[in-house]
């Protein structure tokens, strides 16, 4: 064997003679915190049904609002799905649809609605853009325009995980805004919902008549609560989270209120990472 031929046969690499599976071994270098990508970036999860489903009483002042955000912020405003994704559940759940097969069904309904809101949005430069150009070609984008719109559905589809117990799938919007969130390093991710945060109890719901507001919370608190205003999952992956250290969740009805949590003000509910 020549020189030249056990070079390129023997890349030097710390991770080249050990399985992955070793903590021990991988801890040295797994253990660098990652760089931050983007920084500067503010997430803006608009809920799909809380919001987009309320048509323009609830979205016009929501766009007003983004704008007024824009020269102060660089925004990737991520859209949820709403009450279309809950039909073709059913629809599929009873069909006997997969898990993956529901979800990539059901991320169609997240990219309608980031249509619907970078039409509103095309003037100030913003557009919608799909998840190969979010995961490519982002920084690009937001170097020619203020903002971008994304769905927040993550692209797992046929990938997807199946729950332990039934079929929808469990990384939903909210989770798929957290995940490139934290991944970019993002300075901020904000859920815009129609409740003024998180309650002890639906505060929709008519027997929960004494529900309590709860201003903050740390992720690991929240395992117990029964019903929450975003996917469960959520608090899965805030757990393993390597960035970002708190989300806030406001209710994008209430006129200003994007406006002031960009700024960093305390306007709904605080949710701690660890
Ligand atoms: N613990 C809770 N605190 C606040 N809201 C809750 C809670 N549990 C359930 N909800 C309900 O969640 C709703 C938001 O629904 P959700 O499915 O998250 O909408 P979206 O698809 O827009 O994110 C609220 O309007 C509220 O009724
Ligand atoms: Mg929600």
């Amino acid at each position: 064997m020549t020189d030249a031929t056990s070079a390129t046969k023997h890349v030097p690499s710390s991770l080249a003679r050990q399985t992955l599976l070793d903590r021990d071994l991988t801890r040295p270098v797994t253990d660098r915190p990652p760089i931050r990508l983007l920084p500067w970036l503010n997430v803006v999860k608009i809920g799909g049904r809380s919001i987009m489903d309320r048509g323009r009483a609830a979205i016009l002042p929501l766009v007003d609002e983004l704008r007024r955000a824009l020269p102060e912020h660089r925004m990737l405003i991520l859209t949820g799905a709403g009450i279309r994704a809950r039909h073709v559940y059913s629809v599929g759940l009873d069909l006997g649809l997969p898990t993956g097969a529901l979800s990539g069904l059901a991320a169609k309904e997240a990219g309608q609605n980031g249509h619907l809101l970078g039409a509103l949005l095309a003037n100030e430069g913003v557009s919608y853009i799909d998840h190969p150009t979010i995961a490519n070609q982002l920084a690009i984008h937001l170097a020619a325009s203020r903002a971008v719109v994304g769905s927040a559905f993550p692209p797992y589809h046929h990938h997807e995980f199946p729950p332990a117990v039934g079929r929808i799938p469990p990384h939903r919007a909210d989770t798929g805004a957290f995940l490139i969130a934290d991944e970019l390093g993002a300075r901020t991710l904000t859920l815009v919902e129609d409740v003024d945060g998180l309650y002890s109890a639906d505060p929709n719901n008519p027997g929960s008549a004494t529900a309590e507001f709860i201003p903050e919370a740390s992720a690991s608190e929240l395992t117990s609560f029964t019903t929450l205003p975003f996917d469960r999952m959520l608090l899965e992956v805030m757990a393993a989270a390597k960035h970002l250290e708190r989300i806030q969740i406001i209710n994008g009805l209430v006129p200003s209120n994007l406006v002031r949590a960009l700024r960093g003000e305390h306007v709904g509910t605080i949710i701690h990472s660890a």
